[in-house]
């Protein structure tokens, strides 16, 4: 039987806890309306169970405790510093590492060090914070995601994958020195957590490096990744997930990592090279945005705790309680007739808020209407990834209007118990059974750049 069909229990007993109240009906009421309808902007003590995100919510084990306190905080030349380095060596395979203080500002690093005004950086499926420092940079991202992505009923084992006849398109269009690299995500966060599979990263390699292109990894959810290909992808069912990881990072040219994900620390992250050149680049700018290049954004305990993690996070019975904890919730929303995307993701199960709420219109942001409806019932926190996440279209300032309308439930590593899945999944469906009562949202207030942290909305019709 398939490890992600059988039954899977924590790997880990609980050594601290930390209490969580549910928040009283009016006070729920309350919390929303001061939030501007918009989750990004409630207080966590306004919150019962806190599904908003996985990025930097993971509970840590007590060897990243205990490592925390080895940090060496020198400035220069840490001991911190030498031992993520060689962690990421180790584990990843990369060559040169810069710490920051979490993905973008690996992403800044990247950007500023390869792209070039007019340039054309391919990716499977844009990431927010990911496509907006190419747009800053002056590239345009063009999406290369095979179809199925953008479907959220197919059932593609790997909607993550890069469809390499358009890929190769894209090439010829725009010419190979127009394109600095290829932008792959692994797992692909907007199309709801889905993996690529190892012979497509093998496939996209292979096709940019004959045109002399480099592939560039968004590795914040490798691990996740590598489950599903496991599982999924013949030839891999014996395979560990480290090996997995490491050939899976040995077809690109480098990453940009947000710590705050698969490696189980609550801040931090690196830009990893194989390239000297590019290293010297991205180290020199380092310390302008971030940090010496031995810190980056990082103090040396956090990059304890980090190379602590990175080794954790390839344990075999961790990644599969932890994506078995998402599936488990994906089933009970499945049979109880819920919209999802399928399949389930590893990182959180999304709400089709399309198929949830027919009766709202796109441009009245369904899906934040729904995540704003969840947290009323029971003070449950999500987020919206539709419209509003999608943001404008940089040249025509026209709203981006994605096929994909969703509400994310992300479950952090380590922190919740099935318990807490069970209450998620009750409270989803009472929300699901009351859907005809939930109106649109129109936007009252709209920040400049990534808008979906900071708009404020009100109800139509009120
Ligand atoms: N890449 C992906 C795929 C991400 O999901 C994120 C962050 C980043 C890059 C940026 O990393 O937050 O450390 O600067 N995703 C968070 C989320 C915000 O909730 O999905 P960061």
């Amino acid at each position: 039987m398939a490890l992600e069909k059988r039954t899977w229990a924590e790997p880990f007993k609980i050594k601290v806890v930390e209490p969580v109240r549910i928040p009283t009906q009016a006070e729920r009421e309350h919390a929303i309306r001061e939030a501007g309808y918009n989750t990004f902007l409630l207080r966590s003590d306004d919150v019962y169970i806190d599904l908003l995100t996985d990025s930097g919510t993971s509970a840590m084990s007590d060897r990243q405790w205990a490592a925390m306190m080895m940090g060496d905080e020198a400035y220069a030349g840490s001991r911190s510093f030498y031992r993520l380095e060689a962690a990421v060596q180790n584990w990843y395979g990369y060559k040169y590492v810069v710490p920051t203080h979490q993905g973008r500002g690996a992403e800044n690093l990247l950007s500023k060090t390869l792209i070039k005004a007019g340039d054309i950086v391919p990716g499977n499926m844009y990431f927010t914070t990911t496509r907006l420092h190419q747009e800053l940079a002056g590239g345009t991202f063009v999406d290369v995601i095979i179809p199925e992505a953008h479907d959220s009923k197919s059932l593609h084992p790997f909607k993550g994958d890069v469809d390499l006849a358009k890929l190769e398109q894209v090439i010829k269009t725009y010419g190979a020195e127009r394109i600095p690299y290829v932008s792959i995500a692994a797992t692909v966060n907007m199309a709801g957590g889905q993996p690529i599979s190892l012979g497509n990263v093998k496939a996209v390699g292979e096709l940019a490096h004959r045109y002399g292109v480099r592939v560039i990894l968004d590795a914040a959810r490798v691990v996740e990744n590598a489950f599903f290909i496991q599982n999924r992808e013949p030839g891999c069912e014996g395979r560990t997930i480290a090996s997995i990881v490491k050939e899976l990072c040995s077809y690109t040219d480098g990453c940009t990592m947000s710590a705050k994900k698969d490696p189980l620390v609550n801040i931090g992250g690196f830009l990893a090279v194989n390239d000297q050149a590019i290293y010297d680049d991205a180290a020199n700018l380092a310390v302008i945005y971030e940090g010496l290049h031995t810190y980056g954004g990082m103090a040396g305990r956090d990059m304890e705790a980090l190379a602590t993690g990175i080794e954790e996070s390839l344990h075999e019975d961790h990644i599969r309680a932890r994506v078995g904890q998402v599936l488990y919730l994906g089933k009970k929303l499945t049979d109880a007739g819920v919209p999802i995307v399928l399949p389930v993701g590893g990182h959180g199960v999304f709400l089709d808020a399309k198929a949830f709420l027919p009766h709202i219109p796109q441009e009245q942001y369904p899906a934040q209407a729904l995540a704003a409806a969840l947290y009323l019932d029971s003070g449950v926190r999500s987020m919206e990834r539709g419209i509003v996440s999608a943001g404008r279209n940089k040249e025509t300032g026209e709203d981006n209007k994605p096929r994909l309308e969703l509400v994310r439930l992300t479950i952090p590593r380590r922190v919740y118990t099935q318990a807490h899945m069970d209450v998620v999944a009750e409270s989803v469906q009472s929300v699901f059974e009351e859907r005809a009562c939930i109106r649109g949202l129109t936007m009252t207030y709209e920040p400049r750049y990534l808008r979906f942290f900071q708009a404020r909305f009100e109800p139509l019709g009120a």
